[in-house]
């Protein structure tokens, strides 16, 4: 799939019908909805197919789409709802939803013709480039299908080429350039929101897998070929971790026949380092609740428990094209959570790398417990913050819906700035509170912390679980928690999350 950016006109200029198009292509056209009327972005035309969208019911509401044939192509018109309610939530979801019905009705070429000056980037809510590389990322994130264990595959050579350009409507020479849309900046943003694309589809493609074909060892692998332009991975087997003592990650590994792994990645920018961040993701490659065996209902999903890893995978997939300025450190601990005849037991007490011990008194809290062995291991590396990516417990969905993943941290700006990156990504966070009274729940009677709170208080313990252990080693002061349980697999406008948005039965 190519996906191009152009800073001339593209479209036939006001009145002219006679444009030839290829009957492989979809043209679309970004489409506000203003009170009752229904008008192209920049406000400049009201074409005579915009008419006919109209009088079939299309609104130009945000997410609704309209399928208008012209000759052998088709003009599609994509609603962004009212101006000012235009954010790039709203054009990836524009731009998800053109691809995703081009791939339906076997147009590979897309080109979108974006409006000469919509407000966004005029009215200080954005700038041109963003706004491209939010409609760029949309567009690789809509065209995602999981069809890797399909027989049949036949839509996943949908898309050839999609090219971003500009209407040029109000312009009187057509191939006019177009103010402000400078070309480098253009071509930078949309291979920008290239990257970030195909880096979810990257973490997506991991989650997706099944449990089977994607245990420690296999993802190993996968990990090494991540290595180079900047990138270093080094993976930590079972006889390192025994010699290291990481025994929590090892105690969770005893019920299954798959040897555990922790993953060391490593970016160095080619200049120098501005400052330093590690990323740690849970990895639990099937989750079935180990002795403390989940209901058959709740396993059905527990292949994605490896999300918080595949996501520091994605990250260094991405970092070397993202020509950054800072040392990134990405820790991903992998294991099972099983119930073989070796399994660890409630009323275990394991040994974390910090030399804190931990009673398990539920073998299906094991994220906390693998994570103990992480953080440990990602304190040591002395960054200055750390991002801990996890899909620990179902209560994150309970207090927060799917739409929210729930955002845990110990230093108010980090928070700030996470929240913040989240809402421009599209990726929406809530924080809870790191309520030290809580911590009094996991106090354990033999050992220093047990992996539970106390019966009908679980939200809060594990995050004072992780809490403690962190603030036990000494960790500097800035921590960050984004704690998953749910919206692993996917906001709305990416539905059905990491099956992708148009291959199946959504
Ligand atoms: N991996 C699960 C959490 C989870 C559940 C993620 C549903 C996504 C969707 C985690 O290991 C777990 O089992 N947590 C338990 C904790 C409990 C035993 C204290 C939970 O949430 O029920
Ligand atoms: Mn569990
Ligand atoms: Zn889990």
């Amino acid at each position: 799939m190519k996906i191009l950016y152009s800073s001339h006109a593209l479209a036939p200029r006001r009145g002219s019908r006679s444009t030839p198009m290829r009957s492989s292509r979809a043209v679309a056209y970004l489409v506000y909805s203003e009170g009752e009327g229904v008008r192209l972005a920049g406000g400049a035309l009201e074409s005579s197919l915009l008419a006919e969208a109209r009088e079939d019911g299309f609104t130009g509401k945000s997410g609704t789409l309209a399928m208008v044939r012209r000759g052998g192509a088709r003009v599609l018109f994509v609603g962004m709802g009212k101006r000012e309610d235009v954010d790039g939530n709203v054009l990836r979801l524009a731009a998800a939803s053109v691809v995703r019905h081009s791939i339906e009705a076997h147009l590979p070429d897309v080109q979108f013709v974006l409006p000469d000056s919509i407000p966004l980037w005029a009215e200080g809510k954005g700038t041109l480039p963003s706004a491209l590389q939010a409609l760029s990322e949309g567009a690789v994130m809509g065209a995602y299908c999981f069809d890797a264990y399909k027989s049949k595959k036949g839509k996943r050579a949908g898309i050839r080429e999609i090219v971003f350009g500009f209407a040029g409507l109000s312009l009187t020479g057509g191939k006019k350039k177009i103010a402000g849309a400078e070309s480098v900046a253009g071509k930078q943003a949309v291979a920008r929101g290239v990257v970030f694309g195909e880096a979810v589809n990257f973490a997506r493609d991991l989650i997706n897998r099944p449990p089977s074909d994607k245990r420690p060892a296999v993802l190993a692998a996968v990990a090494k070929s991540l290595a180079g332009q900047g990138v270093s991975v080094r993976v930590y087997g079972k006889a390192e971790l025994k010699r290291m003592g990481a025994h929590a990650l090892l105690g969770v590994n005893r019920g299954s026949a798959h040897p555990p792994a922790l993953i060391h990645f490593r970016y160095r920018p080619s200049g120098k380092a501005k400052g330093s961040v590690v990323f740690v993701g849970k990895g639990v490659t099937f989750d079935s609740g180990g002795l403390s065996l989940k209901p058959a209902d709740g396993m059905m999903t527990m292949k994605y428990d490896m999300a918080g890893a595949a996501t520091v995978f994605a990250l260094f997939q991405a970092l070397p094209r993202l020509n950054l300025s800072v040392e990134v450190h990405g820790v991903a601990v992998l294991t099972e959570n099983m119930p073989g005849p070796d399994a660890y037991k409630p009323g275990d007490v394991v040994k974390a790398l910090n030399g804190k011990t931990i009673e398990v008194l539920n073998t299906d809290a094991e994220g906390r417990v693998i994570l103990a062995d992480a953080l440990s291991f990602a304190s040591s590396l002395k960054a200055d913050v750390i991002i801990d990516v996890a899909t620990l417990t179902g209560a994150a969905s309970v207090a927060l819906g799917k739409a929210y993943a729930a955002l845990m941290s110990n230093s108010p700006p980090l928070e700030k700035n996470l929240l913040n990156a989240g809402a421009r990504a599209g990726e929406k966070m809530w924080p809870l509170p790191l309520e030290k009274s809580y911590l009094e729940h996991i106090q354990s009677k033999v050992a220093d912390f047990k992996n539970i709170g106390n019966p009908g208080r679980r939200a809060p313990s594990s995050g004072g679980f992780s809490f403690n252990n962190l603030s036990a080693i000494g960790v500097g002061p800035m921590w960050i928690w984004h704690r998953w349980g749910g919206t692993e697999r996917g906001h709305c406008w990416r539905r059905p999350g990491p099956r992708g948005h148009w291959c199946g039965h959504f």
